[in-house]
């Protein structure tokens, strides 16, 4: 077979997540050939920490950069819009950091540039592609559980409460609900489909940041979500699928690789899947990115970039009604 050529990456913003994925890009074998900050020293501390080849003291170099295939962007949500338009338009396929954008309209362009140009967009929701999540689709499309009726999931952290971090800051997207509730909205999303009806609360940080949102999603097929994340009150970030003919438990943490349990109606265990990932389990979306690139595809069926532009439309409505509105919007 003909030796494929490596895809290389370039990593925009060098903050916590870039050094988590860089290092799980690295573990499993993929190609790091540039790190870009907004800072060329803080570019080339990140380039010698890991042993990447170049460092760009702008994004727009690092976009720029020939040696560059893919970019992911790492910076805070407010900017997921204009740096994933940054690499789309120098021609670069983008792994963007959940939440995928603040909202619908800036999802929407971002589909619609990737789309055009022949590019991969694709939304760095993570959990989507872990061997876990793989596992539960098949399970759910043998109808082991019978018709879902409900999913229940929690995202809940305690994190800083200092007004300047991102988490709080609403100039930069701050907020538990585009940071922590993005995944049990999305993880609903993957195992019920679009939802008919939506109702939710908050309560709001002194920033005016949502500190806790709890959310009711109501679907055609009758099920129910019943989720909620906070920013402040570490829970257990487990996830439940209720069904017709049994349930599936998710062990904490549910978005992580992590185990589960297949439950018949009455209580019988029918599968217990464990699995088992080198690193934090974060290169399972790089390798989904890189084959929609060799196959010559904009879009896979695990999370198109359509997809994301809808759970952004159904977050946006959330925030509509707990009263939750970013600067510019
Ligand atoms: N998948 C996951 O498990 C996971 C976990 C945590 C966070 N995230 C996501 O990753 C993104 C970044 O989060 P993080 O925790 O890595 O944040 P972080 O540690 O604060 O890093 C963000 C980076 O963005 C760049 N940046 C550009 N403009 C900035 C600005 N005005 N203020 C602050 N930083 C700016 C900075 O890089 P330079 O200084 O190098 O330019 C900074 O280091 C968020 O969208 C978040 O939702 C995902």
């Amino acid at each position: 077979m003909a030796d494929e050529k490596k895809l290389r990456w370039g990593i925009l913003g060098t903050g916590g997540i870039a050094r988590m994925l860089t290092s799980d890009l690295l573990v499993n074998g993929f190609t790091v050939a540039a790190a870009g900050s907004r800072s060329l020293e803080k570019a080339r501390a990140f380039a010698d920490e890991f042993g990447i080849p170049r460092a760009h003291g702008s994004y727009e170099e690092l976009v720029a950069d020939p040696e560059v295939d893919i970019v992911y962007v790492a910076t805070p949500h407010a900017f997921h819009h204009q740096d994933a338009l940054l690499a789309l338009r120098a021609g670069k396929h983008a792994l963007v950091e959940k939440a995928f954008t603040l909202n619908a309209v800036q999802a929407q362009e971002l589909a619609d540039v990737a789309a055009d140009n022949g590019l991969v967009v694709l939304e760095a929701m993570w959990t989507r592609f872990l061997p876990h999540s793989v596992r539960l689709r098949e399970i759910l499309g043998a109808g082991t559980i019978g018709d879902v009726r409900t999913v229940i999931a929690d995202h809940t952290q305690s994190l800083p409460q200092d007004p300047a971090h991102r988490i709080q800051n609403l100039e930069l997207g701050g907020g538990a609900l585009l940071d922590l509730g993005i995944y049990p909205v999305s993880f609903a999303w993957d195992v019920l489909g679009a939802p008919a009806s939506v109702t939710a609360i908050a309560t709001k940080t002194p920033t005016g940041a949502d500190r806790q949102t709890s959310i009711l999603f109501g679907y055609d097929s009758l099920a129910t979500a019943v989720l909620t994340t906070s920013l402040d009150a570490a829970g257990p970030n487990r996830a439940a699928i209720v069904g017709t003919k049994g349930w599936i438990e998710i062990d904490r943490v549910f978005y992580e690789p992590t185990s589960f349990t297949v439950y018949a109606t009455d209580g019988t265990v029918l599968e217990r899947c464990t699995s088992e990932v080198t690193g934090r389990g974060m290169h399972f979306q790089a390798a989904e990115l890189e084959r929609l690139v060799r196959a010559g595809l904009t879009a896979g069926d695990v999370l198109p970039p359509a997809e994301s532009v809808a759970i952004l439309a159904t977050l946006d409505e959330i925030r509509r009604q707990i009263g939750l509105a970013y600067p510019g919007e």
